[in-house]
């Protein structure tokens, strides 16, 4: 089966607008596969480079002589950005930064996102996900987005940092929904405003949480302040990671929940497949990520030096993004790349991104999406969707996508 897009434009600037500007297509695979098609590498008339095949979008990850440099980018586009506290923020947070303050971050906090860590947080997540999958049975159903998968990742995430009460929890996912705003390509004075008030009061609850602990526990925050005190980390690099670590973990993963059940729900021959065999549940949440991936594009680079893309060459200075949507339908890359199979086998997604900036909390990502989806459809077989096609979620296109809502209804079976 190959895309459907014989009736789409070919001029490459009116796709990338049906693409970035709203308002949003419910289905944008059609849209970047043409793009692929006709423009693989292209320089849009926006003024920055947005390149949508495989190989293309992996070298934007792996190119060691590209940079994100967000800090300085973005004070050069926009002047609106000189002193906003979102942009201070930003600079400090891992996926923003740039070797050698990027390395060492890394290396500080990579051995909390272990195999062994994560095996000590997942009869929490189990539970919690229990206890969700209870309210929606009670209820006979609700919405996947808001009654369920919104509860699950900052949770998981903040029973690692430790101290994060649940009212708190609530603050830190508007907060983070406010922040996202500011890494918008095009943010307009309002977003800004947004994201700098988040920006603000994220700051300062992560700064009362790290000024709450001594060191002398073995929580995740406990830790960060040690390494602190070792001088490993700066006091803003450590109120950065802590907001960094609770807003990367929440969209991507409530929108991988929820958009990967609703696809189940509209494939009914690969549910089948998945309740017959519930140990396909790590294979299927892949599968689900490369159909339809919560990040729809890399956060953009800068060129240091003169590189080829594909059989085009770009200059040093230029800004370049890539679109994940379109890499991970590249038929270059993936046989029948528009059929959900959750029995394939052609070596995963891009959609963790790879290289340096690789998602660091993938294996907490994975394991909350195995449980969730796992058990979503062994306990409910009779789930049926109310919207077949529910509104797409505006405010973080079209870096990220989600459903506004999903909801299900839960028929009691009989017997
Ligand atoms: C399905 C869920 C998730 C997806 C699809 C996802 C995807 C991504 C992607 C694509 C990037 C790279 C962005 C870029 O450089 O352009 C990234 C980075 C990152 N992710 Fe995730 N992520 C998910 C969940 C999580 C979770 C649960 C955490 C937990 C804390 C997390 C923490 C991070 C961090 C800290 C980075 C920055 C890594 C670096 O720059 O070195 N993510 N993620």
């Amino acid at each position: 089966m190959t895309t459907p897009t014989a009736h789409l434009p070919n001029d490459a600037d009116v796709l990338v607008s049906m693409l970035l500007d709203p308002p949003f297509t419910h289905d944008p695979y059609p849209v970047a596969s043409r793009l692929r098609d006709v423009a693989p590498v292209h320089r849009t008339d926006r003024g920055f480079w947005l390149v949508s095949d495989a190989a293309s979008v992996e070298q934007v990850y792996r190119s060691p002589t590209m940079r994100i440099g967000f800090g300085a980018a973005r004070q050069d586009q926009d002047p609106q950005f000189a002193d906003s506290p979102s942009l201070q923020l930003f600079k400090r947070m891992l996926p923003f930064m740039d070797p050698p303050d990027h390395t060492r971050v890394r290396r500080v906090l990579a051995p909390y996102f272990t195999p062994r860590v994560m095996a000590g947080l997942r009869h929490y997540a189990e539970d919690l996900v229990d206890r969700l999958l209870d309210r929606l049975a009670a209820n006979g159903g609700g919405d996947l987005v808001f009654d369920f998968a919104n509860d699950i990742p900052v949770a998981v995430v903040c029973h690692l940092l430790g101290g994060v009460g649940e009212e708190d929890q609530i603050l830190c996912r508007d907060w983070a929904e406010g922040l996202v705003e500011g890494v918008h390509p095009e943010c307009t004075a309002d977003m800004l405003r947004k994201a700098d008030a988040a920006a603000v009061a994220f700051g300062a609850y992560a700064e009362r949480l790290i000024a709450g602990k001594d060191g002398s526990t073995d929580d995740l925050v406990s830790c960060l302040v040690r390494e602190h005190a070792a001088g490993t980390l700066d006091m803003q690099e450590l109120v950065g990671t802590v907001t960094t670590l609770i807003g990367a973990a929440f969209h991507n993963t409530r929108n991988h929940i929820a958009s990967g059940i609703y696809e189940l729900l509209r494939h009914p021959d690969q549910l089948a497949v998945l309740q017959g065999n519930p140990d396909l549940a790590p294979q299927a949440a892949e599968e689900l990520l490369r159909f339809d991936p919560p990040v729809q594009m890399t956060i953009p680079r800068i060129t240091t030096t003169d590189i080829v893309m594909g059989d085009v060459k770009i200059g040093p200075g230029e800004l370049v993004a890539g679109l994940i949507s379109g890499a991970n339908r590249d038929p270059a890359r993936y046989a029948e790349p528009d059929r959900l199979d959750i029995q394939r086998d052609d070596g995963g997604s891009i959609s963790f991104a790879s290289g340096i900036h690789s998602c660091l909390g993938i294996l907490m990502a994975r394991m909350e999406a195995q449980i969730a989806i796992g058990r979503f459809v062994q306990r409910f077989p009779t789930a049926r969707l109310i919207d077949e096609t529910p509104e797409i979620e505006p405010s973080a296109q079209p870096l990220t996508r989600g459903y506004k809502q999903v909801r299900v209804a839960l028929p009691r079976q009989i017997g």
